[in-house]
């Protein structure tokens, strides 16, 4: 059989094998990449299943597949990333917007409903995910997204302009403190993988998401301090942790007088986000 009569299905069949030496997701990689290279819907793979691949739809897949089997995120690979109801542009500048970070958007929208034109700040906005989200769901919010990279800026800007979702993005330092508010929310996913633990994060997070959006030491706390000056009096601090860290989160909220904290766990059953009330 010569390469150009592969067809979808073969192709699909032994990428598949190929990419679940590395990948958990083999075949939803497999397929994603494929839809890609040929520039179709993923469904589109199914009712195409016996078309041959000419030459040149192999050639485009192989490289795709091979730099999924180096490690390289799909959603690097594939350039955007859908987060909520947006579809954003995603590369090396940023981190890859996470599914439990819609959990975080979807905590920060229950502390937004029924008020006028709330000021929302969102520290740490990376691809502008969280920021954008919330200008998209929430009529009226008036939202701020800041980070300490002018690379995650920048690329939170092309979001921005890609969605048409006027918010605003500046470069900022939270180690400096929040912005001045008053605002009616802070949300954050902020850095929180202890440094000697970056080698225990796998290779396809580790060597390819920028190291500033996953490192920091001290960068949850800093921000309780900061959200405790800039927070209306009763407006809502809502937080992403890692694995294991919503107790000690929890604690730490009480311990800067934040009042009613509420841990919601995501999807896989961890405690993954943590808010509370300014006190
Ligand atoms: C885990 S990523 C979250 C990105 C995005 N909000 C999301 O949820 O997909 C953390 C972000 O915090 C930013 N960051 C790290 N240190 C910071 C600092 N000192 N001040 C402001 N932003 C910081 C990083 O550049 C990165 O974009």
């Amino acid at each position: 059989m010569t390469a150009a009569a592969l067809s979808v299905g073969d192709v699909l069949r032994r990428a598949t094998d190929h990419l679940a030496r590395t990948s958990e997701t083999g075949r939803l990689d497999a397929e994603l990449l494929l839809a890609h290279a040929l520039g179709r819907e993923r469904i589109e793979l199914y009712t195409d299943f016996d078309r041959p691949l000419t030459t040149q739809e192999l050639d485009a897949y192989r490289e795709l597949v091979a730099r999924r089997a180096r490690h390289e995120p799909v959603a690097y690979i594939l350039g955007e990333w859908g987060f909520r109801r947006l579809t954003l542009t995603v590369d090396r500048r940023a981190l890859i917007p996470r599914p439990e970070t819609e959990i975080v958007v979807e905590r920060a929208l229950t502390h937004l409903s029924g008020l006028e034109g709330p000021r929302v700040l969102d520290v740490g906005t990376g691809t502008g995910a969280i920021a954008l989200a919330i200008a998209d769901e929430v009529r009226g919010a008036h939202v701020t997204g800041v980070d300490v990279s002018p690379d995650a800026l920048e690329l939170a800007r092309e979001n921005a302009a890609r969605t048409g979702l006027a918010v605003d993005l500046v470069l900022h330092d939270l180690r400096d403190g929040l912005p001045d508010g008053p605002w009616d929310v802070v949300v954050s996913n902020p850095p929180y993988v202890e440094p000697l633990d970056l080698e225990t994060l796998m290779p396809d997070v580790r060597d390819y998401e920028p190291q500033v959006a996953l490192v920091g030491t001290g960068v949850t706390e800093a921000i309780m301090h900061g959200a405790a000056d800039a927070l209306v009096r009763g407006g809502w601090l809502v937080l992403e942790v890692g694995d294991g860290q919503a107790l000690a989160t929890a604690a730490a909220l009480a311990g800067h007088g934040y009042l009613d904290v509420v841990t919601t766990r995501d999807l896989t059953g961890r405690d993954r986000v943590v808010e509370a009330r300014r006190g």
